[in-house]
């Protein structure tokens, strides 16, 4: 059975969509599409259709990702749709297990940070690159594509 990742922030323009893009290519270069699924969402509304901001999409660009992800907000049926729940902070955290309909399917909320080697020491969420400069948005990457690899090699 095909298992499905949901990544999820805020605006679901910035950090989210990018993990969602990362994941789709490794997910691709490991020939794994047949076993598993990505999709991505925000716990705001207010972006719902937008394509990922410009900086990040330029951003992943240069590295090679195509981000064409439209926004959308995360919806209860999430919860039975998908068996990881994937959120970038705390806050993000604390708005989608408001949703959860039920604690088991709470369970299925993991954070980023989870899956840090390397950026755990010095950080316990992926920040909001939103109001930051083209660093935050290289920083994120950087932690969006770790984050990715370990969770993938969980995976499969
Ligand atoms: P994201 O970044 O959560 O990584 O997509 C943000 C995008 C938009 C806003 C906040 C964060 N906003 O307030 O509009």
């Amino acid at each position: 059975m095909k298992q499905k990742i949901l990544f999820v922030c805020l605006g679901n323009i910035c950090r989210s969509p990018a993990a969602d893009g990362i994941m789709q290519h490794l997910v691709r270069k490991a020939g794994a599409e047949g076993r598993i699924g990505v999709d991505s969402a925000g716990t705001y509304a207010g972006h719902t259709g937008e394509l990922p901001d410009h900086r990040m999409r330029a951003a992943a660009a240069r590295r090679g990702y195509n981000l064409t992800h439209r926004a959308r907000q995360i919806r209860e049926k999430d919860f039975y749709d998908f068996d990881r729940i994937v959120v970038m902070d705390d806050y993000n955290y604390e708005s989608v297990h408001r949703l959860a309909p039920s604690r088991e399917l709470a369970n299925k909320i993991y954070r980023m940070r989870d899956f840090f080697t390397t950026f755990a020491e010095r950080w316990s969420h992926v920040p909001d690159p939103y109001y930051e400069g083209a660093e935050g948005f290289e920083l994120v990457l950087d932690m969006l594509e770790e984050g990715c690899r370990n969770l993938l090699k969980e995976m499969l």
